[in-house]
């Protein structure tokens, strides 16, 4: 579904992605891992045509998307859960959802984003801004499904989220996977939320790739070592 081959991305002369090559099956969830400053947000920007790339490849179903703007890649089928959320703050919950509709054609959020996230239905006239960092963040899914993605980014979701919403929130994603059928790249400094989502755990390592794994065989305590400081 998703092939990226060789990924060399840079700020201005410093390169801090030297070389990334990694696969994403339909249906796979993949899990990227490795401590802060590794590289996971700058992949995903790229991925996501917000940083250019210096070389390499990103491919969607077969089709290089590479050169595509970010709203190009949306409309092709990949959507994107920033670090940090970034919700619409000033705007309500159902018109952050609305933002994802253009790319879809839809012209109401459909029953079933609701479905997923009722506290969003409960909520759907408040502010963004008031709602709490847990519920922010199924906001940043929502809108992201809102496009009808078949390719589903999300950086660091778990960030500042209690224990007990992220085992939650990794129920919640392989629910979505299995019911629509998408590929999901999550990156991820938890563990435990990684073996609980993931289908397969690559780790990043000063910008480069330096463990794919499926997640049935995966030596976790090869993974925890790359993760502690
Ligand atoms: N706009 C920028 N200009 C220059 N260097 C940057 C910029 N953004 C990130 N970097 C550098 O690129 C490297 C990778 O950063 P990146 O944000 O991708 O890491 P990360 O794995 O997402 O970290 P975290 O877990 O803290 O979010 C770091 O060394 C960082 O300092
Ligand atoms: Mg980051």
């Amino acid at each position: 579904m998703l092939d990226v081959e060789n990924l060399h991305v840079a700020y201005g002369q410093s390169e801090v992605l030297h070389g990334m090559s990694f696969g994403v099956a339909t249906n796979e969830i993949v899990a990227i891992m490795g401590r802060n400053g590794m590289g996971k947000t700058t992949l995903m920007k790229t991925m996501m045509g917000i940083l250019p790339s210096t070389a390499g490849s990103i491919r969607l179903r077969g089709e290089d998307i590479g050169g595509l703007k970010s709203h190009q890649r949306v409309r092709k089928g990949v959507a994107y859960v920033p670090q940090g959320r970034m919700v619409f703050s000033t705007m309500t919950v159902k018109e952050n959802i609305e933002t994802g509709l253009t790319a879809s054609g839809d012209r109401k959020v459909p029953d079933d984003i609701y479905e997923l996230f009722p506290v969003l239905l409960e909520m759907k006239g408040r502010r963004a801004g008031n709602l709490s960092g847990g519920q922010q963040q199924q906001l940043a899914i929502a809108r992201a499904l809102a496009t009808k993605p078949k390719v589903l980014l999300l950086d660091e979701p778990t960030e500042g989220i209690q224990p007990s919403i992220i085992r939650e929130m990794a129920r919640t994603l392989r629910r979505i996977r299995d019911e629509r059928g998408l590929s999901i790249v999550v990156s991820e400094q938890v563990l435990s939320f990684a073996l609980d989502v993931a289908d397969r755990v690559l780790v990043v390592e000063n910008g480069e790739i330096v463990h794919d794994e499926p997640r049935a065989a995966l030596n976790e305590a090869k993974v925890a070592r790359y993760l502690s400081v």
